[in-house]
C-alpha cells in the first residue's frame, strides 16, 4: 500500500483516509485512502466496477461512508450536519458519467439551474453567468437548443459548463469521454485543462481513455479491489513496474488482474 501523501507535493483540498463502503453484502471500497492535491488534475483509473464513481461520491458527499473519514480542506464531511455539509458541497461540482441534463429545458436553463438554486442572482446576472460558461466550453451557440438537439460531445460540454457554472474550487469528472470519437475526446481533454486553467481549481477525472489521461494528468490513481493501490505523479505511473498496474496500462489478459 503506497502512503499516498508521500507521493504528493502540495496542499490537500480533499483526502479519504481508510473509507470502506458496502452496498448490502457488496464491499466496494475498503480500507481505501486518496490525496487530492490542490490544483492539480488527478486522474482514477481501475476495472469497471471497481468503484470510481462511488468515490466521486464520497467526495461530493452525496454517498457517506460505512467506516473512515472524507475531508474536504481539512474538515471531515461525515461528521457535519445535512447543512454544514450543504455548504462544503457549494464548493464541489460534480459532472455525472451521463450528462444528466433535464430533456424539458433548454441548454441556458440547464446551465443555470445550479445558480437558480444556490445564489440570489438576478436574471441579468444569471445569463451573463450561463453565457460565460458555455463560452469557457465553446457552446454559446447552443443557448437555446434543447438537449435532444445536441451531439454526444456537446453534451458532455454543456454537463462541463453546468458544473462549472457556481466556479467551484473542486470539479469531479465523471468519463468525460467515454463513447465519443477521438477529435472530440481531444476537445474534451482540452476544455478540462483549460477550465483547471481558467478557475485555477482542481480536478478529479475518471477515464478509461490512457491518452487523454497522459495528456491532462499531474497525478494518477489507480483503484484495485476496493483500495487505491497505486498513487503517483502521472509520469511515474506511466512507467509503473507494479505489475496490476502495468497489465492494466498494456491492457493486456495477462497478469494479477484476474479476468
Ligand atoms: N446505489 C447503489 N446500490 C447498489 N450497488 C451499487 C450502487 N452504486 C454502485 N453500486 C455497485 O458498486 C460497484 C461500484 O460501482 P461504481 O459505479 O462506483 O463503479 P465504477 O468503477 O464507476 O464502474 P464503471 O467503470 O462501470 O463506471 C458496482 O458493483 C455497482 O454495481
Ligand atoms: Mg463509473
Amino acid at each position: 500500500m503506497p502512503t499516498v501523501s508521500e507521493s504528493s507535493n502540495g496542499r490537500l483540498i480533499a483526502r479519504m483516509e481508510n473509507v470502506t463502503l458496502s452496498f448490502g453484502e457488496r464491499v466496494v471500497l475498503k480500507d481505501c485512502s486518496l490525496d487530492i492535491v490542490e490544483g492539480a488534475i488527478t486522474c482514477i483509473i481501475g476495472l469497471s466496477g471497481a468503484g470510481k464513481s462511488t468515490i466521486l461520491r464520497l467526495l461530493d458527499g452525496l454517498l457517506l461512508p460505512n467506516d473512515g473519514h472524507v475531508y474536504v480542506r481539512g474538515e471531515d464531511i461525515c461528521h457535519m450536519t445535512e447543512e454544514q455539509r450543504n455548504v462544503v458541497r457549494q464548493k464541489i461540482s460534480l459532472s455525472f458519467q451521463f450528462s444528466a441534463l433535464l430533456d424539458s429545458l433548454t441548454v441556458g436553463e440547464n446551465v443555470a439551474l445550479p445558480l437558480r438554486e444556490h445564489t440570489r442572482l438576478s436574471e441579468a446576472e444569471i445569463r451573463r453567468a450561463v453565457m460565460d460558461s458555455l463560452d469557457s466550453v465553446g457552446l454559446t451557440q447552443a443557448y437555446d437548443n434543447l438537449p435532444a438537439e445536441l451531439s454526444g460531445g456537446m453534451l458532455k460540454r454543456a454537463g462541463f459548463a453546468r458544473a462549472i457554472v457556481t466556479r467551484p474550487e473542486l470539479v469531479l469528472y465523471d468519463e468525460p469521454t467515454t463513447g465519443l470519437d477521438p477529435i472530440v475526446t481531444n476537445l474534451i481533454t482540452d476544455t478540462i485543462l483549460r477550465l483547471r486553467e481558467k478557475l485555477r481549481g482542481t480536478a478529479v477525472v475518471i477515464s478509461h481513455d490512457l491518452p487523454s489521461i497522459f495528456a491532462m494528468a499531474d497525478y494518477v490513481a489507480m483503484l484495485f479491489e476496493g483500495a487505491i493501490i497505486a498513487y503517483d505523479t502521472a509520469d511515474r505511473i506511466r512507467n509503473s513496474h507494479n505489475p496490476i498496474v502495468a497489465q492494466f496500462l498494456e491492457g493486456s489478459e495477462f497478469g494479477p488482474i484476474p479476468i
